[in-house]
């Protein structure tokens, strides 16, 4: 098929590895940037805006197979382009569970032709049972590019070595939902006055950071890549940065979430503020924003958790856990661009080049010869989150109605503009 080429021009081309942030052009050519101009290139002119390399969230959860009532491979694609997003990678807590060969080939499979691509990420045990080993060669053969029991940790000190073992021998990173259940057992959001006070039983910070400060341990033991998901508490942004003065091979995730909100947000029994883990003070919350900026924590990723209605218009304690974040991680994140907090070169190396880099995908540069996976950002448009209009099917979202300073409004997918007929 002859692709389209095309040059961008009159954008703000902010480009962290090539140390590019500067009004230029950039060409593509059959699906990849290009040094110069080529015959037939459509003209796309991008004054105003900012074009960085295709923002990829390494957190997600897509929901197929199994509970397509709640996000379909291509509906989350179409949320994940709208709000920016050329890539996606995908948790295993699915229906089968993806710990397998079949169920990876199956999800590559339904995201062929979708709005963003999509990257598998394997079962650590079988089931997410935390029992077995899953077959992670197997699935590293059809696609998967990291392991990972989220939605639950790997509670067998002795089960995750071993896995951190076989997955450094495939080279896959180790993605860890760092959680002590003995801690956290039957509670539901952050432990402190506030729980005491709404009659809910809480979490303790301690349950996420004791596991962490395990994960790196084992992450010492074996050489093996840790990347910890979701951090929420100054404790673990404490333990990564003693972890990294050591050089260990350890990265570390916050979501939107966690650095926009706190615990505040639960008041009133709001279950669209219910998630795993919960959200905590405004001193972790201000930790978080400062390891952002400073290093200690490499990534953005939304653990994007769409649940339906259902499942959330229950009684707090046992409403599902988990919000949607695609449509809105950008403009939050926008928002520690405006206040100073992070640079926009930061933003981009959070948000892209960092994911790609950890997970080994492509993306992540505007260098030539490179693929052209791009999104153009408007950093100034007024707009408001309706999560009635997401394209999510999932609508569990704290941010409904919330006023919104920045977007995504266009992203091209090897060289291809991802179309509105794409995403809607
Ligand atoms: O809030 C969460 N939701 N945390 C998780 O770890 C899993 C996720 C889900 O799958 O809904
Ligand atoms: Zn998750």
């Amino acid at each position: 098929m002859k692709r389209q080429n095309r040059v961008l021009i009159n954008g703000r081309v902010i480009d962290p590895l090539s140390g590019v942030d500067e009004i230029r052009e950039i060409y593509i050519r059959d699906g990849r940037i290009a040094a110069g101009h080529s015959s037939g290139e459509e003209i796309i002119d991008l004054a105003g805006k900012w074009v960085v390399p295709g923002l990829i969230d390494m957190h997600v959860h897509l929901r197929e197979p199994g509970e397509e009532y709640k996000e379909t491979i291509a509906s989350g694609c179409r949320a994940a382009a709208a709000g920016g997003f050329t890539a996606v990678a995908c948790m295993p807590n699915t229906h089968p569970v993806n710990d397998n060969a079949i169920t990876t080939r199956f999800i590559v499979s339904r995201a062929a032709g979708c709005a963003a691509r999509v990257w598998p990420i394997g079962a650590i045990s079988t089931g997410l049972a935390g029992e077995k080993l899953a077959e992670m060669g197997e699935m590293k053969r059809e696609g998967a590019v990291a392991v990972s029991d989220d939605g639950r940790p790997v509670v067998n000190s002795q089960l995750m070595r071993r896995a951190m073992e076989y997955a450094a021998s495939h080279t896959l990173p180790v993605i860890s939902h760092s959680e002590d259940l003995a801690l956290s057992r039957g509670g539901c959001m952050n432990e402190g006055a506030l729980s005491t006070r709404m009659g809910l039983q809480g979490i303790p910070a301690a349950a996420e950071a004791v596991m962490v400060e395990r994960e790196i341990l084992l992450a010492e033991l074996t050489g093996a890549r840790v990347h910890i998901a979701h951090v929420s508490t100054c404790q673990s942004v404490a333990l990564l940065r003693l972890a990294k003065e050591q050089g260990l091979a350890v990265t570390g995730e916050s979501a939107p979430h966690y650095f926009t909100l706190t615990e505040d947000a639960v008041r009133g029994y709001n279950t669209n503020a219910k998630m795993s883990p919960p959200l905590r003070s405004e001193a972790d919350r201000e930790a978080i924003i400062a390891a952002l900026a400073d290093g200690v924590l490499d990534v953005i990723a939304t653990d994007h958790a769409p649940h339906s209605i259902l499942e959330k218009e229950n009684e707090f304690a046992s409403a599902a856990n988990g919000i949607t974040g695609l449509e809105t991680s950008l403009p939050l994140t926008l928002r520690l661009v405006r206040s100073g907090a992070l640079s926009v070169k930061r933003m981009v190396e959070l948000m892209s080049c960092n994911p790609a880099q950890i997970l080994g995908v492509p993306g992540g540069s505007l260098a030539v010869g490179e693929v052209a996976d791009i999104t153009v950002i408007d950093p100034d448009v007024r707009w408001t989150f309706r999560a009635a209009e997401s394209f999510s099917k999932g609508k569990n979202s704290p941010f409904d109605g919330v006023e919104m300073e920045g977007r995504a409004v266009m992203t091209f997918l090897e060289g291809e503009r991802v179309s509105s007929g794409d995403i809607e």
